[in-house]
């Protein structure tokens, strides 16, 4: 699916746009709500700021009567495609709404020339991962991640699986 999502509604009244900086507040009070979802130093306004600046319209917001109901992250590194942080309200799951952001994220990267994308996961996150699964994401089980701290300022790295 390589729909452009950026100006589509659908019948439930729900629309598609690229995740702007002014969403800021509305979407970390979602990503503050949504189980499976891990938040530390790199979800500062700021630090999205910049995410947003380097990875321009990769990342999707949902909306409802101008209210956000569902996010995502993307971006690229020139060789592989990232998500982070999907995330849709509780009362819209089960619509089609995650399966759009991510679709219309993979659509972006499939433009940019990228070949594979990757999500972290919680480990203990069983209801995301049946999502990812059930979409035709295949877990890597022979893979680990490593992770070392470049400042001083980060938090326990539990509280985020990137
Ligand atoms: C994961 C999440 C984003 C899914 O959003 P959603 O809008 O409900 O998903 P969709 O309605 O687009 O579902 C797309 C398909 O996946 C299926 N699906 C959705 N959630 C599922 C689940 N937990 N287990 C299995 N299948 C699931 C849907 O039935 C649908 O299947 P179909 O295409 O065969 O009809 C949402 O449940 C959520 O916000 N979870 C909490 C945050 C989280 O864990 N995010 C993942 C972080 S890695």
């Amino acid at each position: 699916m390589t729909k452009d999502l950026s100006r589509c509604s659908d019948d439930d009244g729900i629309s598609f746009r690229h995740f702007r900086i002014q969403d800021y507040n509305a979407v970390i009070a979602l990503w503050r709500r949504a189980e499976g979802v891990g938040l530390n130093e790199s979800d500062s306004r700021r630090a999205v700021a910049a995410y947003l600046r380097r990875n321009p319209r990769f990342s999707f917001v949902a909306e409802r009567d101008g209210r956000v109901i569902g996010a995502v992250l993307c971006g690229h590194d020139g060789r592989r495609g990232y998500l982070h942080h999907l995330a849709v309200a509780r009362r819209y799951r089960r619509r089609g709404v995650g399966r759009q952001l991510v679709n219309a994220c993979l659509a972006k990267l499939r433009k940019a020339g990228i070949q594979r994308c990757n999500i972290f996961i919680f480990a203990k996150n069983a209801a995301g991962m049946n999502f990812w699964r059930h979409n035709g994401w295949k877990p890597r089980s022979e893979l680990r991640v490593m992770q070392i701290p470049l400042r001083d300022n980060h938090l326990p790295a539990r509280d985020c699986p990137c």
